[in-house]
């Protein structure tokens, strides 16, 4: 991390200097203070990490938004549906990788299934999380969709090709169109890491189009979301934090000085999965692969100059552990289940949850994770898309390999600060390059 951060660091000084020669010379208001100061920000002086300079920002390309969109085919090869597992990030990515597959292979798009995941225990579809017209009508040109099948194939069942086990690169052209050729109507779970940028330009923009310019939320859903953000008291930060059994016990990583009852939780969430131990676990931690507690959420916060005071809106489900690491230093943090009335809150699936959480969060004024999921790369580039540029990602890795080096107190502090200040001014994982842009400030 600390190597890795040298090169763009030196490339955006320089960057900064010739930025700071090139206004020096053109204006005559120069305030020479305000620029160079934004580098010499301690952890403990006055200065957030939102006012640290920034060097780049991410914007939706061009060729996306602007671009002149290749006709659609006269004839579709056939229709699609993606069929979408897992939370509701997680379909929703699946759902913006199908509708690229689908215009790369001249098809129609159905409307997409949402199978919800047993545990939420609920039945929540597409329909139910997002407006359906709106969908169709932002995909107009870049991918056609069809509200119903035609008859001569409304009563088959799709013929399902299943692409989320398949690894590495390979040709949807190639492996999936003689299906879809073949049987005219086919379902499709996409790969879990396919690289797009293959693809067709105007296949790509289907995607971009789908996953960050045409999903709004159902009317009723989005009332309840306004109604929430309305609650919370302003300016706020969305902090989106992890800490719950089942994803502790699922990193591996073990933790000194959690409670009784959180290390039960947590054992009892493991199953194999047993914890690294000795140097495998040094390793594995110092890759960034463990969760940030609460407690050591609230320090790094502290790092960056959040006050203590500021208004936390906490993104996350139930279950959190350890919460008081936070809420004894940030006293003024609010969480779902105290703003919205019991039985509102108890009667709500996750699927509503999670799309609370996802409302609030490109809403905010400032927005920072403790992982990246896919929640968090969503959020993140629909901040970028809506021109909100505080996002945040807090380093696991540099917090192991710093409190490794054996910092602590202020020191640690300080150099905490600029890893994030450089991430911060560099706008490292505030979107992902698939869509979005570097726009050089
Ligand atoms: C899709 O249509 C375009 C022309 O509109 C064509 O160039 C391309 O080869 C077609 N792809 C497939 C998979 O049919
Ligand atoms: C699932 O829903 C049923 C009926 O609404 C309810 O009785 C049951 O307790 C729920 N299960 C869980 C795990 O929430
Ligand atoms: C975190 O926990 C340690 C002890 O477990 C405590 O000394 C420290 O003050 C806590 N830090 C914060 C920010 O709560």
């Amino acid at each position: 991390m600390i190597l890795f951060s040298v090169k763009p660091v030196f490339i955006a000084i320089v960057f900064s200097l010739s930025l700071f020669l090139a206004v020096v010379l053109l204006s005559p208001y120069t305030d020479f203070l305000s620029l160079s100061s934004s580098f010499s920000v301690s952890p403990t002086g006055e200065s957030e990490i939102w006012s640290v300079r920034r060097m780049v920002e991410w914007r939706p390309c061009k060729w996306w938004l602007q671009g002149h969109l290749t006709p659609l085919p006269a004839k579709s090869n056939g229709y699609i549906r993606v069929d979408c597992y897992g939370g509701l990030n997680q379909m929703r990515r699946d759902l913006c990788d199908g509708v690229g597959i689908a215009r790369l292979l001249n098809a129609t798009l159905v409307l997409p299934k949402f199978e919800v995941a047993a545990y939420w225990n609920e039945s929540s579809g597409f329909a139910d999380v997002f407006d359906v017209d709106y969908f169709i009508q932002q995909m107009d040109g870049f991918v056609k969709v069809v509200k119903e099948l035609p008859l001569e194939i409304s009563s088959k069942e799709p013929f399902h090709v299943d692409c989320s086990k398949r690894k590495g690169q390979f040709d949807y052209v190639q492996s999936v169109l003689p299906s879809l050729l073949e049987h005219h109507y086919i379902s499709l779970t996409p790969a879990m890491s396919q690289r797009r940028d293959r693809y067709p330009q105007y296949a790509k923009a289907a995607l971009c189009q789908a996953c960050y310019n045409a999903l709004r939320l159902t009317k009723s859903l989005e009332t309840k979301a306004s109604e929430l953000l309305e609650a919370i008291p302003k300016p706020f930060l969305s902090l989106h934090l992890r800490f719950e059994p089942d994803m502790v016990a699922y990193s591996q990583c073990e933790y000194e000085g959690l409670s009784p009852s959180s290390m039960q939780a947590i054992e009892a969430a493991r199953g194999d999965r047993k914890p690294w131990t000795g140097e495998l676990a040094r390793i594995w931690r110092k890759r960034g692969k463990c969760p940030l507690t609460p407690n050591e959420t609230a320090l790094i916060l502290q790092a960056l100059s959040i006050p203590t005071n500021t208004n936390i809106y906490l993104a996350a489900g139930d279950g959190l552990m350890e919460i008081e690491g936070l809420t004894s230093v940030y006293t003024n943090v609010v969480t779902k289940s105290a703003l919205l009335t019991g039985e509102d809150f108890t009667s709500m699936h996750g699927n509503t949850k999670a799309a609370l959480d996802y409302y609030v969060s490109i809403n905010s004024d400032s927005y920072m994770a403790t992982y990246f999921g896919n929640m968090d790369k969503m959020v993140a580039a629909m901040r970028a898309f809506r021109g909100l540029y505080k996002t945040l990602f807090l380093s696991r890795k540099a917090f192991a390999e710093l409190t490794y080096q054996g910092l602590d107190g202020k020191e640690l502090m300080q150099e905490l600060w600029k890893v994030h200040r450089d991430d911060f001014a560099m706008g490292r994982g505030s979107a992902l390059p698939d869509c979005f842009c570097e726009f050089k400030l």
